[in-house]
């Protein structure tokens, strides 16, 4: 595997207030090789906004799954919009400027302002923000697909046509047929409105898009799927619902080993604040929920095995606080995992077992 190397950009030459930034070239890609994603959305610009991205930074992570909702400058009006862009810009540069993000648009990114005559959804975001989408044959940077390490990630637009015979469901249906988990075994996909969330706000936002992917999600085996926009953190279990046709079937979702984990991690910071009421009881579905701030970690570790956490800003620093080995959908099952060298599993187990032995000390 070839070694990554450090780049260094010198951002003018000519006088003194020149900067210096670097970024590690990404690793080749491998089904083994390891990485870290940090998670983070709806981050805003207020002191937990700060916390968050400084614990992010404590992590040593290589690049941030970004689920929508940056500046929330859309809260603002007329210059006062574009300068709360450039002040958000500089207040992530300490890390984007030295690692890659990559973006997923949120509802505050759509900007449609009539009052002062922005009618061009997305143009501060699409302006500021451009992304990668050419390469994955997207027609439009709101959705598009990379491959990076081991991993293959696909970001979808919560706030653009997913219909069916609409751009991005087409796109997205060659898009999935075109993963290859045999060289990136881990499938992950982003969106900002989560599908599957228990909070009272924004609930069932994410049903439409539910209805109209879910059932490609389990058939592809996704292995996780981040979102934010509920101001908390939430876990589910693997399930899906996909069973319920309207007229007939179990209208609750079932446990379904074949289904994704879905990850909300809209506690990023920003001053809406909290959305501090869940409904009760508990759903059968959701694994884990608290609304605090903070950001979510995936360390990938090889083709089988990547571990989670999630770490709160409460406690004054970075705290794990829910924490799991994810076993990856394709590779983790038993007849695949028997063509594996036998000694790979111990390899893996025994790294993970220490370090969450040492995490719970
Ligand atoms: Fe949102």
């Amino acid at each position: 595997m070839a070694l990554s190397m450090l780049l260094s950009i010198i951002t003018s030459s000519c006088d003194e207030s020149s900067r210096e930034f670097w970024f590690q070239t990404p690793p080749e890609i491998h089904p083994d090789a390891p990485y870290k994603f940090g998670i983070i959305g709806d981050l805003g610009q207020t002191y937990n906004s700060l916390s968050t991205l400084q614990h992010y930074m404590q992590s040593g992570a290589d690049a941030v799954l970004f689920v929508g909702d940056l500046s929330y400058s859309d809260r603002y009006q007329y210059n006062d919009v574009g300068i709360r862009w450039d002040t958000w810009g500089r207040f992530v540069e300490q890390s984007t400027a030295y690692q890659p993000w990559m973006w997923s648009a949120g509802n505050h990114e759509i900007e449609f302002m009539p009052y002062m005559d922005e009618v061009v959804p997305f143009r501060n975001f699409l302006h500021r923000y451009p992304t990668p989408y050419l390469a994955s044959k997207s027609t439009n940077p709101l959705w598009y697909a990379i491959k990076r390490a081991s991993a293959h990630i696909i970001v979808l637009s919560s706030y653009s046509p997913f219909v069916k015979y609409t751009p991005q469901w087409t796109w997205l249906e060659e898009e999935l047929k075109k993963v290859d988990r045999e060289k990136t075994p881990w499938l992950i996909v982003l969106m900002h409105a989560p599908i599957y969330n228990s909070n009272e706000a924004h609930f069932m936002e994410g049903e439409s898009m539910r209805a109209a992917f879910e059932t490609w999600f389990v058939q592809y085996r996704v292995d996780v799927i981040f979102a934010g926009h509920v101001h908390a953190y939430e876990r589910s279990y693997r399930i899906s619902n996909i069973q319920y046709n309207v007229t007939s079937g179990d209208r609750y979702p079932i446990p379904d080993k074949s289904a994704p984990v879905y990850i909300t991690v809209g506690d990023g910071g920003n001053q809406e604040g909290l959305a501090g009421r869940f409904l009760e009881p508990q759903p059968d579905y959701s694994a884990f929920r608290e609304a605090s701030y903070g950001h979510s970690m995936l360390e990938i570790k090889n083709r089988t095995h990547a571990l989670y956490h999630w770490n709160r800003n409460d406690d004054g620093k970075k705290v794990p606080t829910d924490a799991f080995v994810l076993h990856n959908q394709y590779w983790g099952g038993n007849l695949r995992r028997r063509k594996l060298n036998k000694h790979h599993l111990r390899r893996t187990i025994q790294p993970i077992t220490d370090k969450f032995l040492l995490d719970s000390e």
